[in-house]
């Protein structure tokens, strides 16, 4: 698979914290760090209304570390697609596969270009990190 990072550098969108983004939202439900005070305040309001939230956040999560422990331990799975990565956070895909497996291979995909501009600026450096992330879409598979 053609891997659209690895070509010369795309601008990235400005990251506005003053405004809620959805994903920092998620990333707030999941005790994550990477959210700020408008992020905070409108996950707030969201739980108001919708107070599993949180819990269900967690254990979406949850789902994916048992799924991806499963695959690489149990299935002797080596090549993962992330659909709908989000920020990333602990556990993400790549760390819980090469956990079990260091060869373990990992494309994150997400429509949403501001979660590639965080996931760039949040994975730099980090051991064993996939060198490629996307804002490919399921509904359309070219990348953006
Ligand atoms: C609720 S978050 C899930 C985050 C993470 N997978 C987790 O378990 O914590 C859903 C993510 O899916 C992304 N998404 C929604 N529709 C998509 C699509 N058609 N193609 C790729 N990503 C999509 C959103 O941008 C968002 O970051």
């Amino acid at each position: 698979m053609m891997m659209p990072s690895s070509g010369p550098a795309r601008p990235t969108p400005d990251i506005d914290t003053s405004v809620p983004h959805s994903a920092r939202m998620w990333n707030y439900w999941l005790g994550g760090k990477d959210n700020y005070v408008a992020d905070q305040e409108a996950a707030e309001q969201f739980q108001a209304a919708f107070p599993q939230i949180a819990e269900n956040a967690r254990a979406f999560r949850a789902f994916l570390g048992r799924g991806v422990t499963y695959l690489a331990a149990e299935a002797g799975i080596r090549q993962f697609v992330d659909v709908g990565t989000g920020l990333p956070t602990e556990n993400n895909t790549h760390e819980l596969a090469q956990r079990v497996a260091p060869e373990c291979r990992i494309v994150y995909v997400d429509n949403d270009p501001l979660v590639l501009a965080h996931a760039r600026a949040l994975l730099v450096g980090a051991p064993r990190a996939p060198p490629t992330t996307s804002t490919w879409t399921c509904t359309n598979p070219r990348p953006s």
